[in-house]
């Protein structure tokens, strides 16, 4: 009889402080390649996130509830540690121009050098979603631009009560 093929899990990692439509988009192209997807929320990063960890996984969680192929998980540390823990096959990224691949390509050679086995895979974006970064979606939603287009509905809700937030302290 023929053995069953093994199930292929890739990370999608990011700090998705938030979530954008951009990595919805990039996890579900993910999802259609491998078996099972987790995304990988790193916690405790060096830089400040606008969102705690939970109100990131949340909103990840919003939009892709628990039972199917894609996964919510937490990490600390280094990426290909992770990725050894959870027996994954692959590291998906998303690219969306030249500014990305340089920066994409540092980190899956570096990645490589630290962990042969996991392979980085680079995934561009819908058309739609290639200008959307979370940073750009902070600093618009922030200064009063719409953005309901760009990120999932909680997400923007979120990024609407912190700006009223915002606003009723400095009255
Ligand atoms: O959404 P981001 O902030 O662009 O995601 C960056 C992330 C989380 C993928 C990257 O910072 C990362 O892998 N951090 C874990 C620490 C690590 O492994 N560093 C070495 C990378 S070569």
């Amino acid at each position: 009889m023929r053995s069953m093929p093994q199930s292929r899990l890739a990370i999608v990692p990011g700090s998705f402080d938030p979530l954008t439509n951009g990595h919805v988009d990039l996890i579900e192209r993910a999802a259609e390649l491998f078996d099972r997807v987790v995304v990988g929320v790193l916690v405790n990063a060096s830089k400040q996130p606008m969102f705690s960890a939970d109100d990131r996984i949340a909103m990840v969680r919003e939009v892709f509830v628990p039972g199917g192929s894609i996964e919510v998980d937490t990490f600390q540390g280094l990426l290909v540690d992770y990725a050894r823990q959870r027996g994954a096959v692959a590291i998906v990224k998303g690219l969306r121009g030249v500014s990305d691949f340089d920066y994409e390509t540092q980190m899956a050679l570096m990645n490589r050098h630290l962990q042969e086995q996991v392979r980085t895979v680079f995934l561009p974006p819908s058309g739609r979603y290639a200008f959307v970064s979370s940073r750009l979606v902070k600093e618009v939603a922030a200064l009063g631009g719409a953005v309901h287009d760009l990120v999932p509905s909680g997400v923007a809700a979120r990024l609407a009560a912190r700006r009223l937030g915002t606003r009723t302290q400095r009255v």
